[in-house]
């Protein structure tokens, strides 16, 4: 968990190595599908020591929402990080348009607890949409770590497709789309039960939409096998203060934040959590200019 402090510490991370320059610089942005992109940013403290799982809550500016966002990926040595942004909101929006050399003010992490790696067996890596930039990270160091990875990538259609090659460079892949104009036709479900029905697996590790989170533990859950998703409530503080971000699992009420953003799927609330995503999306997306309760 992080403390305040290390949250202060954190804030100051920016560019060390110009005098003067507050907050974190964007090194690149990259469109990858129509809503989509790929920022590479300046944060040196956090892409030293981040691990598969963790996030960072970003702020663009005063009065800009904090957006939770999983770290796709890092360079150390360039101390910089990866991170995935789908422009839904007024926010977002903003985020996605910035350029090399413009600034975000803040930039806090890494949060979370990083994930609960199997080193040896069988994994299946499902994603659903932006859930491929969650999922890569993880699905990269357990091959690492010699774990046999399939992953499971499904998209609505060929142009919302993300990381595939990246995917395939480590592991095997089999990518879905709603329409069938890229791989084969279906839900990530449909293609997670042929693997099940083919393969003994030891773990199944899940990204996406909610809907889609809920769907993969029912199929796995009768099955026995135990699914590990990465689930993205509303978030504040990040710090586990506000309780924007709770969750209840196996009855009991959790934090996201600091007790996961990863649950075992079997327990989760996913009922309850769609319905406090859904109250929150429906402000969001009608309010073009708005002050978050989640600014400073
Ligand atoms: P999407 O709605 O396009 O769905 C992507 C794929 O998920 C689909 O092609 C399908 O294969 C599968 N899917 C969706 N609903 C399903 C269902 N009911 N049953 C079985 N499979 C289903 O995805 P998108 O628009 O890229 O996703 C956006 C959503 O993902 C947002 O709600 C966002 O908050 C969430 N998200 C989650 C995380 C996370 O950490 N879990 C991270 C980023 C975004
Ligand atoms: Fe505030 Fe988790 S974001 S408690």
């Amino acid at each position: 968990m992080t403390t305040e402090s290390e949250h202060a510490a954190m804030t100051e991370d920016g560019d060390p190595s110009v005098a003067g320059t507050a907050g974190y610089e964007v090194i690149s942005n990259a469109k990858l599908s129509a809503d989509v992109h790929r920022l590479v940013i300046r944060a040196p403290r956090v892409a030293a020591v981040r691990q598969p799982g963790q996030f960072v809550i970003v702020r663009l500016g005063p009065g800009a929402e904090r957006i939770p966002l999983t770290i796709a990926d890092s360079d150390a040595e360039q101390g910089s990080i990866v991170v995935v942004i789908q422009a839904v909101g007024k926010s977002t929006s903003d985020l996605v348009r910035l350029a090399a050399g413009d600034r975000i003010d803040d930039v806090v992490g890494p949060l979370g607890r990083p994930s609960d790696l199997i080193t040896s067996g069988t994994a299946v890596c499902v994603a659903g949409g932006v859930g491929a930039a969650v999922i890569y990270p993880i699905a990269r160091r357990l091959a690492e770590i010699g774990t046999e990875v399939i992953t499971v990538l499904g998209a609505r259609t060929s142009e919302s497709v993300l990381y595939a090659e990246e995917f395939a460079s480590f592991a095997e892949l089999v990518v879905c789309t709603d329409d069938g104009s890229a791989g084969r036709a279906g839900l990530v479900t449909d293609a997670l039960r042929e693997v099940l029905a083919t393969r003994s697996v030891d773990v199944v590790y899940a990204a996406g939409p909610v809907p889609m989170m809920s769907a993969v533990a029912a199929v796995t859950k009768p099955l026995g096998i135990r699914t590990i998703v990465s689930l993205n409530p509303i978030m504040v503080d990040g710090t586990g203060m506000c309780g924007g971000c709770r969750v209840t699992v196996d009855g009991v009420m959790r934090f996201a934040c600091v007790d996961g953003p990863e649950f075992e799927a079997h327990d989760v609330d996913f009922a309850e959590l769609a319905d406090r995503l859904g109250t929150y999306r429906e402000s969001e997306l009608t309010a073009s200019t708005h002050v978050c309760r989640g600014s400073a």
